[in-house]
C-alpha cells in the first residue's frame, strides 16, 4: 500500500489547482501489480476542470491495465477526502466491489480504507446494460 500512496502524493504535488486551492493527488493499482497516479487539473473555465481520479484512470487505461484493484487518494491536509460521487462511478468501470480505496492525509498517512461497494452501494455496470 506504501508504494501506492507515496504514488498519489506526487501526483498530488503536480495538482493543477490554482481556483480551488485544493490539491488532490489519486494513484491505482491495475491487476498486473503496477501503480498509475493522476492529479486534479482545473480550468479558467471553471465546469472544464478534471478530478485526480480520471487522471489516474486514463493512466492506467493508457498503460494497458484492464482492472483497478487498489487506489489511494488525498486531498489538502488531514481531513477525509474520499473521491467524488461521479469519481466513484468512473473506478466502478473498472473495479469490482472489492477494491480497496485508502483515503489519505496529505502526508501520506492512511486515515481510512473502504471497499468501492461501501462508497457506491447497489452500483451500476456494464452488466445492468
Ligand atoms: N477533486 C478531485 O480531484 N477528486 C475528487 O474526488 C473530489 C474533488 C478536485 C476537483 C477540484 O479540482 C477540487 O478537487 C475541488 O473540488
Amino acid at each position: 500500500m506504501r508504494d501506492l500512496i507515496e504514488a498519489a502524493k506526487a501526483a498530488r504535488a503536480r495538482a493543477h489547482a490554482p481556483y480551488s486551492k485544493f490539491l488532490v493527488g489519486a494513484a491505482m493499482r491495475d491487476e498486473q501489480g503496477r501503480v498509475f497516479a493522476g492529479c486534479n487539473i482545473e480550468n479558467a473555465s471553471y465546469p472544464q476542470g478534471w478530478c485526480a481520479e480520471p487522471s489516474a484512470i486514463s493512466a492506467l487505461i493508457m498503460g494497458g491495465g484492464m482492472r483497478i484493484t487498489e487506489v489511494a487518494v488525498m486531498g489538502n491536509g488531514d481531513e477525509l477526502c474520499t473521491p467524488c460521487g461521479g469519481c466513484r462511478q468512473k473506478i466502478r468501470e473498472f473495479a469490482r466491489g472489492d477494491a480497496k480505496i485508502h483515503c489519505c492525509t496529505e502526508d501520506g498517512e492512511l486515515i481510512r480504507s473502504f471497499t468501492l461497494d461501501e462508497l457506491l452501494p447497489y452500483s451500476f455496470g456494464r452488466e445492468n446494460l
